[in-house]
């Protein structure tokens, strides 16, 4: 049998039915309260139907004025207990384990928003329109431990199997992490061990708040990728210590919007697909029992199984091939395809789009709002439209982003 196909137990005791994860894709999807919508629920019963082993929710943000994008689902309190519970509930007749995916912004918070972002030191992120982050007090630190820990207790509650905290992709919990972002000289900066309390209290935090049962993981970065920064060598580390916390499952990703490692095949070959399995083979050396995912250029059935057969991770986390082909484990595992069909092209490097602008940082924003799109339209009913040419994806980029805009200066 192959491996795509056996469970996984994890520590805390859930059974995962296969190897197939999808990964975290920010749907935009949330009411003008940021509660989830029924199109979230059509999205998540595709999903369950398409034989994932466990499907992670996009970023819920634990501060709603606090947001990474228009359209955040947010939770603060058990307000929307009862559209949460429907979320969760989607993917229950498929019986497909489903994690909420818990997030900060940091100084990465929505350029579009008017709150001031915050941040562990006052160092702007280096890409345009950034905003001056104000350096966090020691109350605020607390105060958001605590939210992470309140939306996990929320998420269990509504039904969901368990939490996923963003720490990579700089956001709050890699700004920490990483000495280009943090340079506090009090007990959460100045050296590496400083620099990892915040993840290991939020982790606490959760854990002594949700039942034993209720599954606890963490997306991390194998580095920032930028000289200086958060490095292969402290990335270890953390992986360590978390094992040791006993968390449930480590997703590894890399980069952030400064340096978006996560989305581009860094060193891949046509065999080796996935650019973070290199760095995962060095951390089963030194943490050789924690699950691990990782996610970044996956695309073929023999790259999966190789992956998996060398016990370098053990759950393939899928991200865009979700939004093309929403029952892309379904075709795998059932050896209907031996490659994601969309993706051909991309397994070289080439982005399923193309080429849009002449700017790659542009590039990269449309590619991602063009994969949102297809989330959209499997909410609305409707399958992916992998011909949708790129100005109607700006299109819908604008309304987004300009409703939501608008709607603030209303209130
Ligand atoms: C539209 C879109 C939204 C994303 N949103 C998130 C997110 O909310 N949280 C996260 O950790 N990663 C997010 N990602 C990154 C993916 O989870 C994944 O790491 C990345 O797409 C690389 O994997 P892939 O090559 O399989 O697409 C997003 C990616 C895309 C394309």
């Amino acid at each position: 049998m192959s491996m795509l196909n056996s469970p996984l137990t994890l520590p805390c005791g859930q059974v995962l039915p296969n190897r197939f994860m999808k990964s975290a894709l920010s749907e935009a999807m949330g009411d003008r309260s940021h509660a989830p919508t029924p199109e979230l629920e059509r999205l998540f019963a595709t999903w369950a139907d398409g034989g994932y082993g466990l499907i992670v929710t996009g970023n819920v943000m634990i501060d709603r004025n606090q947001l990474g994008e228009s359209g955040n689902v947010a939770i603060e309190d058990d307000r929307d207990l009862e559209a949460l519970t429907r979320w969760a509930g989607s993917t229950r007749t498929a019986g497909v384990p489903i994690w909420m995916q818990i997030n900060h912004p940091g100084r990465q918070s929505n350029p579009l928003g008017r709150t001031q972002p915050v941040a562990p030191s006052p160092i702007a992120l280096k890409v345009p329109g950034a905003k001056m982050p104000a350096e966090l007090t020691p109350a605020q630190i607390e105060d958001i431990i605590e939210r992470f820990a309140t939306a996990a207790a929320v998420a269990e509650r509504a039904g969901f199997d368990g939490v996923q905290i963003h720490g990579a992709h700089g956001y709050l919990v890699a700004q920490f992490l990483s000495p280009l972002s943090n340079q506090r000289e009090d007990e959460w900066g100045g050296t590496p061990e400083k620099r990892m309390r915040f993840v290991v209290e939020i982790l606490r935090r959760i854990r002594s708040t949700v039942a034993p049962t209720f599954a606890v993981g963490i997306k991390l970065n194998s580095a920032d990728f930028q000289r200086g920064g958060f490095s292969h060598e402290e990335s270890r580390d953390v992986v360590v210590r978390l094992a040791k916390e006993g968390i449930d499952m480590i997703e590894i990703s890399g980069g952030s919007y400064e340096a978006p490692a996560m989305m581009g095949a860094r060193d891949s070959t046509v065999l080796r697909e996935a650019y973070f399995l290199e760095y995962a083979a060095t951390v089963r050396e030194v943490a050789p029992d924690v699950p691990l995912a990782v996610t970044g250029g996956f695309r073929s059935r023999l790259a999966m199984e190789a992956a998996l057969d060398s016990g370098d991770c053990s759950m393939i986390g899928l991200g865009r091939p979700a939004a093309t082909t929403p029952d892309a484990p379904a075709q795998i595992r059932g050896e209907v395809v031996d490659t994601l069909d969309s993706y051909r092209r991309q397994i070289t490097g080439a982005a399923l789009i193309g080429k849009v602008t002449n700017t790659k940082a542009l590039d990269g924003l449309i590619d991602l709002q063009w994969h949102t799109d297809q989330l959209h339209r499997v909410g609305a009913g409707k399958p992916p439209d992998l011909k949708r040419p790129s100005w109607k994806t700006t299109v819908s980029m604008v309304r987004r982003n300009g409703s939501d805009v608008l709607r603030r200066k209303r209130t």
